[in-house]
This record gives structure tokens, sequence and C-alpha cells, in this order.
């Protein structure tokens, strides 16, 4: 059975995610960790589901990350600020980068071998942060550990069976969504989406679609009017990531979903990905990639993409690159 631990899961994602993952049959320890008590009454309350998961609750005392921790088979993080009216995800770096750093390294030395799903914003910095603070420590193990962007493919998935006029067939439809995870690095793959748009879609309909798709998160933050942003959605959409990669330690072959991963997870896949875009520069992308029992198994190509499509990569190209860097900095600059 498989132990799962929540760090930040009294939070607005950490809460409902935690539901959620209390659901799974396939979690048999659930652990909840934040630094707020409120943690311990969440997890009170999670443990009267009649579903197999021993449920408990975890603050700082008493070593409590530690004993989190300890044993953890998938390890999924949505700890640290959300955004508010106005901000980037970038402007959350000054906080998040120092929470997930820490958290990283208690990872590192607790339960180096987990599988580790980081929901923290800015995604595209605070995943490389992860992984510096691993090869400190010398436990990075690339297959194992990955930006959760399944938000986006969810949206793409909701907003394409909009304009399909369906809604029913939404959790059907599959777009894949590339890059990174904010504005311009999101790139949702129309061109390959697995149910048609409408024959008479125009070329500026296929633009405004992937803007929605691309700033779906300012939706939420300016609905939310200052209280937070994505919280409801992005549990479902995290509790559907950490299922698919249970499934796939259980031995379930041929799971292929997005993520943000470190190309050396899958070499030889990663150099037709670099090919395909042009660059070697990026050392992270949101890659299409085939789940096994160790992480990732192959990360497939990008294959055909539209000349609009083309130039979405382009562009994402160079901020993805900066975000990457900033993050690396952040844990390599001399103190
Ligand atoms: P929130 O403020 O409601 O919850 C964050 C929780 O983290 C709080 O309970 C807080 O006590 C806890 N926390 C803070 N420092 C901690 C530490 N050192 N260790 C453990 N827990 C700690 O925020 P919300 O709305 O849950 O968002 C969390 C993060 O997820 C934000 O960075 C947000 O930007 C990000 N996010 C990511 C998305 C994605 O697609 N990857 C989508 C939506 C949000």
């Amino acid at each position: 059975m498989v132990k799962a631990v929540v760090l930040g899961a009294a939070g607005g994602i950490g809460q409902p995610l935690s539901l959620l993952l209390k659901t799974n049959p396939l979690i048999s320890e659930l652990s909840l960790f934040d630094i707020v008590p409120v943690v311990f009454g969440v997890a009170v309350d999670l443990s009267h589901i009649a579903t197999p998961a021993k449920v408990e609750g975890f603050t700082k005392d008493n070593d409590g990350l530690g004993k989190a921790l300890k044993g953890a088979d998938i390890i999924v993080i949505p700890a640290g600020v959300p955004r508010k009216p106005g901000m980037t995800r970038d402007d959350l770096f000054k906080i998040n980068a120092g929470i997930v750093r820490d958290l990283a390294v208690a990872i590192a030395t607790t339960a180096p071998k987990a599988f580790v799903l980081v929901i923290s914003n800015p995604v595209n910095s605070t995943v490389p942060i992860v992984a510096e603070i691993f090869k400190q420590h010398e436990v990075f193990d690339p297959k194992k550990l990955f930006g959760v962007t399944t938000l986006d493919v969810v949206r793409a998935s909701t907003f394409v069976a909009e304009k399909i006029g369906d809604l029913s067939v939404s959790t059907a439809v599959r777009v894949p969504v590339i890059g990174g995870h904010s504005g311009v690095t999101i790139i949702p793959l129309l061109s390959q989406s697995s149910h048609s748009l409408p024959a008479n879609i125009t070329q500026d309909d296929i633009a405004a679609l992937t803007n929605r798709i691309q700033f779906g998160g300012d939706e939420v933050v300016k609905a939310k009017d200052g209280t937070g942003s994505a919280t409801l959605s992005m549990a479902y959409a995290g509790a559907e990531f950490a299922e698919k990669i249970i499934r796939a330690i259980k031995g379930e072959v041929g799971l292929v979903t997005p993520s943000f991963v470190h190309l050396t997870s899958d070499k030889s896949g990663a150099e037709v990905v670099k090919e395909e875009l042009g660059t070697n520069e990026l050392e992270f992308f949101s890659c299409k990639v085939q789940l096994g029992a160790t992480g990732v198994e192959k990360i497939l190509p990008i294959g055909e993409v539209s000349s609009f499509e083309e130039g979405l990569i382009k562009a994402a190209i160079p901020e993805l690159k900066g975000n990457i860097e900033k993050g690396t900095a952040f844990v390599n600059a001399p103190k």
C-alpha cells in the first residue's frame, strides 16, 4: 500500500486535496503537515471518512515534519502563499522559494526515495529549487520529481468542451499542455486535441481560447477578489495527477500525462524534444510523460504543431529559461 503526504495540508488547496486523497482506495496512510495547528482538526475530520487511509496531522512541534515524511511514497506540496489580483506567479517567489527549499531539505534527509509533486508557485522556479537541494544532498532522481501542471490540462479540457458545446465530453477531451506553468509558458496544443473543435472556428477563436487557458488562473484570482487563487479545481487536478503516479507505482503501464520534469529524466526522449524546440538551453520542460513504476519512463515527442503553436513555443522559451535559472540561482548563490 501507499503512504501519501501533503505539505501545506491546512490551506485552500491542501484541505480539499487531502479530502480527495483520503477517498483514494490505493492510499493506506495519509500524513498531513502544516505550520498551522488547524491541520490536526483537518486530520481528525478526514479520519472519520470510511476509506482505508489512516490519517494523521502534524505541525512543526516534536519533529512533526520528519514524522510526517517518514516512509513516504508520494509527497504533494501545496505549501506557500497564493496570488492576489494583479500579481504574477513570479511575484510569489520571494516567500515561496524559501518555504519550498526548507521542505525539500527535509524530504532529502527523511524521504529521499519518495515521488515529489510540486504545486507551490511559481512552479517553473520551485521545481528547480527542489532539484538543486536534492543534488546538494546527492539524492536527486529526476524520474521522481514533478511540477504539477495538470490544472492547465484540466482547464484546456473544460474550455474545449465548452467550445464544442457539450460539457459531458469534458472528461474525455485530452489537450496536451506543454512548456511551463505561468502565463506565456503555458502552451496548449489545441491542434492535438482529442476532440475536434467546431468546423467554423477561426484563428482568432483559437488565439482567444489559447489565451484563456494560459490566463485561466487570473479568472479565479479576480473572482475571489483578493482572497486567493484556484484551490478546488487545483485540488481536483492535484488528486488526479497523484492518482496517476500511484497507479504507475502499482504497475499500471501506458499512463501518459504532461508534467514539468527535468530533461535528464529520460535522456533519449529529451534529445528529441530539444531538437523539436530548437534549443539545448532548457533544463526543465513540461512534456508529455509516460509514467512507470520508477517514475518518468519516457519523455514523448512534442509532435506536429501548428505554426501558431510554433510561435507560442518560441515566445515561452526565454521566460521559461529565466524562471528556471532564478530557482537554480536561489539555491546555489553564495550566501
Ligand atoms: P493557502 O494560503 O490557502 O495555503 C497554503 C498553506 O501552506 C497554508 O495552510 C500555510 O499554513 C501552509 N504553509 C506555509 N508555509 C508552510 C511551510 N513552511 N510548511 C508547510 N506548510 C506551510 O494557499 P493555496 O491557495 O492553498 O495555494 C498554495 C500554493 O499553490 C500557492 O503557492 C499557489 O500559488 C499554488 N497554486 C498552484 C497551482 C498549480 O497549478 N500548480 C494552482 C493554484 C495554486
